[in-house]
């Protein structure tokens, strides 16, 4: 079914999103603060409009993809929103989500929040997902017209939901980073091939490690700290023996040190019998 789509903002991302609900076939109307980035968009076949006011007028559901919130509030302020779905897919934090959908229902909108699973080039391809928290209703009826953007999940009522999963998803990822570059420069220290060392030793691992991790979950969500892996009295000494041999390596551990804190902490109060995910009670 072909929908009235408006999209706020048409930066690297909100244009990529308005492309893949052209192809879709849906009539796509558009706005940005800087007008000339709507021309590409407008020759692919999108309606442009000169005011915020002029796009939600035009679209049944409107797509907010602009920098932070409070451009969002500035966009939105003063343009008639009743009866519309307000999907927004500009990242913020889950208290941002929450006021802002408070905001918008309050002026007769239906509101979903949104975390975008994806870089603008992997836009309506396999693999891009999109997180969305709010309106089950709203999420229902524009599915389909959501779906031509990257696969959409719905993640729950709670319009904080799909920032504070976007946000999980990014730490993990961040944490592997962090990972990798501390590795990356003990690997370095020594002269060996960074390249061979990250394709035949390192990914492998990860994903050996990865595919655990559901595993751990189930612990954390059972209360159940005990193990049969590996304790962490074993990860104490594994992690000291880590930042020594670092230090005897020139190179600094730090991107690992405050692990070894909140091992050092939960030791201490007599817990080195538990397995490594009973860290997350310290934090
Ligand atoms: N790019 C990614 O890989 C990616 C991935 C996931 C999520 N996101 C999220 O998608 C959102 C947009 O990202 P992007 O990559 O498209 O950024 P971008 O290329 O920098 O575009 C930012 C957009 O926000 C608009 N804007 C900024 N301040 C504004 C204001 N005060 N009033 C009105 N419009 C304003 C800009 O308008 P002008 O053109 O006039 O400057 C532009 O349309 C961000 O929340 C970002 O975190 C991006």
């Amino acid at each position: 079914m072909s929908e009235n789509i408006a999209v706020l903002g048409l930066g690297l991302m909100g244009s990529a999103l308005v492309g893949s609900l052209l192809a879709a076939g849906h009539r796509v109307t558009v706005w940005n603060r800087t007008p000339a980035k709507a021309d590409p968009l407008v020759a692919e076949g999108a309606t442009r409009a000169d005011t915020p006011a002029q796009a939600v007028a035009a679209g049944s559901l409107v797509i907010a993809c602009l920098l932070d919130y409070p451009s969002t509030h500035q966009v939105l302020e003063g343009t008639p929103l009743e009866g519309r779905v307000v999907a927004n897919l500009t990242t913020g934090r889950p208290s941002e989500a929450r006021e802002t959908a408070s905001w918008v229902t309050g002026r007769g909108a239906g509101y979903l929040d949104g975390g975008i699973m994806a870089v603008p080039q992997m836009i309506a391809k396999p693999g891009a997902l999109i997180l969305y928290s709010g309106s089950r209703t709203a999420f229902d009826r524009y599915e389909p017209a959501l779906a031509a953007m990257a696969e959409p999940r719905f993640t729950g009522d709670d319009p904080g939901l799909a920032p504070l999963l976007d946000l999980a998803m990014l730490t993990g990822m961040y944490g592997q980073i962090a990972g990798f570059l501390e590795a990356a420069a003990l690997v370095r220290s020594a002269g060996y091939p960074l390249g061979e060392f990250t394709a035949s030793l390192l990914v492998p691992w990860l994903e050996a490690m990865a595919a655990q991790q559901p595993a751990w979950a189930a612990k954390i969500e059972s209360g159940d700290h005990s193990t049969e892996v590996s304790n962490l009295e074993i990860n104490r000494a594994g992690v000291e023996n880590l930042v020594r041999a670092f230090h005897e390596q020139g190179v600094k551990p730090d991107l690992l040190l405050p692990l070894k804190g909140v091992i050092d902490r939960r030791a201490a109060r007599g817990l080195a019998h538990e397995g490594l995910s009973g860290l997350v009670e310290e934090l």
